[in-house]
């Protein structure tokens, strides 16, 4: 009984250690997440949250440096889509000077532009806007930030097309902008990315032109255009001595010769090329990239016997299929 009535003593003393001990939340820091909250006042998930009379540090969403004990990151993440946070990305977050981590994910409720505000944001590693919608450009303040690793501004509604001066990220190791409503060229600059150049997503929007041959310097480890208007030659991004792993160009109205193509035959797991105007033959030295999980040439004016002598035919007919005179397994023989 007595050791019973010790232990509810000791727990009671923890629950109420809100007020027992000192808080860790920088008051400042605390002062702004408040007018946040005040900001997202819609939100039915928020009200219940951020206690005030609570330490912010302990908060849902965010993350606090452990010895300074500054708040280092606001990550408002959902794993389904809600419709809770209503509203532009609150003005309140240039106040949260220390923020190495900004992510609103899977809110698509959340709309109007990238807020300027977010430029004051000096320390940010990484910018996450994702599956929200959020439109208006890709906001040029963004080369500014020097410890940049990774943005992400994917699935939103963002339009206008890409700034060239993006490339001057001097950290940034992912770059997504995919499924947006980007248009224009991708810019001359990329290939001055600094090397090996960041894994770069930008399908599904509509980009035409061509690709810049500038980008044939980098050293990719995964590059993803496809769906787009991209036109012309594409050989550039290929090479036996880069570490590409993946290579999505599908879906857009590029023409080059893929007879010829050197291969990063090491680390290449992915390549889709199908629906451009890609002609030639299927290099035999696609048969020897064991690494190779995904492949497809569907719909392209390849033509001459699928190589035999390796496993490619483990990709079956529609991998193939709807080119201008490809033959041999698993298509129909070569006449
Ligand atoms: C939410 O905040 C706005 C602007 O500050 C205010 O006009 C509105 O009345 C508030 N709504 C609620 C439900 O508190
Ligand atoms: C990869 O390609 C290069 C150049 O074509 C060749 O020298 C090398 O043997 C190939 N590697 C493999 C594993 O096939
Ligand atoms: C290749 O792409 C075509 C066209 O999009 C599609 O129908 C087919 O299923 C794909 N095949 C494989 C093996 O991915």
């Amino acid at each position: 009984m007595l050791l019973e009535s010790l232990v509810l003593c000791f727990l009671s003393l923890v629950l109420l250690s809100p007020f027992a001990t000192s808080e860790q939340c920088n008051p400042q820091d605390k002062k702004a997440l408040l007018e946040i909250k005040k900001e997202f006042n819609t939100s039915e998930v928020l009200q219940n949250l951020w206690n005030p009379k609570t330490d912010c540090c302990i908060w849902v969403w965010i993350e606090c440096d452990p010895t300074t004990n500054r708040v280092t990151g606001l990550v408002m993440k959902f794993d389904e889509p809600s419709n809770d946070i209503v509203g532009h990305i609150p003005s309140s977050v240039a106040q949260l000077p220390y923020l190495e981590h900004l992510e609103f994910n899977n809110l698509p409720t959340l709309t109007g532009p990238i807020n300027p505000v977010i430029s004051n944001l000096k320390h940010l590693k990484y910018l996450v806007i994702s599956s929200t919608g959020i439109s208006g450009q890709v906001p040029s303040f963004l080369s500014g930030f020097q410890n940049l690793e990774l943005l992400d501004l994917s699935l939103n509604s963002l339009t206008g097309t890409i700034p060239s001066t993006l490339s001057q990220l001097p950290k940034i190791t992912t770059l997504r902008l995919d499924n947006n409503k980007l248009t224009g060229q991708i810019p001359n600059s990329f290939g001055s990315f600094r090397k090996p150049g960041p894994e770069i997503y930008l399908s599904n929007n509509r980009l035409s032109g061509h690709i810049p041959a500038s980008l044939g310097q980098l050293d990719l480890e995964s590059i993803d255009l496809s769906v787009n208007r991209l036109e012309g030659d594409a050989s550039f991004l290929f090479g036996s001595k880069k570490r590409t792993r993946i290579l999505d160009l599908s879906r857009n109205l590029l023409a080059f010769d893929l007879s010829k193509l050197d291969l990063p035959n090491k680390s290449l797991t992915f390549l889709h090329l199908d629906h451009n105007y890609i002609y030639g033959k299927i290099p035999q030295v696609l048969n020897k990239v064991n690494a190779l999980e995904r492949f497809n040439v569907s719909y392209n004016l390849l033509c001459g016997e699928i190589p035999q002598t390796g496993d490619l035919q483990r990709f079956g007919v529609f991998a193939f299929y709807h080119n201008k005179c490809l033959c041999g397994s698993p298509l129909p023989k070569c006449k």
